[in-house]
């Protein structure tokens, strides 16, 4: 599973840090928590810096659905609206499809699991890969790491 973020949005990428620097706070993580302290401090007027491991936004940042919010109420049109709109009509084949998947799912006694939060993987046929239905954690054939949030390989 793919998140429709990293694969539409542009995120910005910056250099990566060579030299010592003096700053009064460091925000550690460019996530939403990270990127709104550092929003505050700039505010505030107090020298910081926020650093970040991998691309801001990479973590669990990139699955959440607020996105949708904020483009309405900076009033830029969004397709996804419609698609996650809380007046939505549940009642849709796919949740069928969806019911079954999750208890499907949750029987799963044996199989891959996600050494993020111990979600059953799902093996992607298209990108060869592991995939995390949760929280968007990605493994390749061998349970190599490709994406976060999980932080590890899978146990061998
Ligand atoms: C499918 C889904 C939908 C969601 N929808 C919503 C929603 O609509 N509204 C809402 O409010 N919440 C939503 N959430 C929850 C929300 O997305 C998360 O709670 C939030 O993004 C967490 O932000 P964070 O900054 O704490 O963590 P993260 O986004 O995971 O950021 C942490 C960052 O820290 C970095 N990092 C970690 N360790 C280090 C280190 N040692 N050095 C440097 N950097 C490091 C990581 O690379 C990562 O980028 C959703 C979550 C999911 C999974
Ligand atoms: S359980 Fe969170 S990414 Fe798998």
């Amino acid at each position: 599973m793919k998140s429709v973020w990293t694969e539409t949005w542009e995120l910005p990428c910056f250099e990566r840090l060579q030299n010592d620097i003096n700053v009064d706070v460091l925000v550690i993580g460019g996530g939403m928590a990270g990127i709104l302290c550092g929003y505050m401090l700039e505010k505030s007027g107090i020298h910081y810096a926020l650093v970040e491991k991998n691309r801001i936004c990479s973590g669990i940042t990139k699955n959440t659905t607020a996105k949708i919010l904020t483009d309405m109420v900076m009033g830029r049109e969004t397709p996804y609206a419609s698609v996650f709109s809380p007046s939505r009509s549940i009642i849709h084949p796919q949740l069928a499809v969806n019911t079954f998947e999750a208890i499907g799912n949750l029987l799963t006694l044996s199989g891959k699991r996600c050494p993020h939060m111990g979600c059953a993987l799902k093996w992607n046929p298209q990108e060869n890969s592991w995939d995390c239905p949760c929280h968007g954690s990605r493994f390749t054939s061998h349970g190599e790491l490709i994406d976060n949030p999980a932080s590890g390989d899978l146990k061998k």
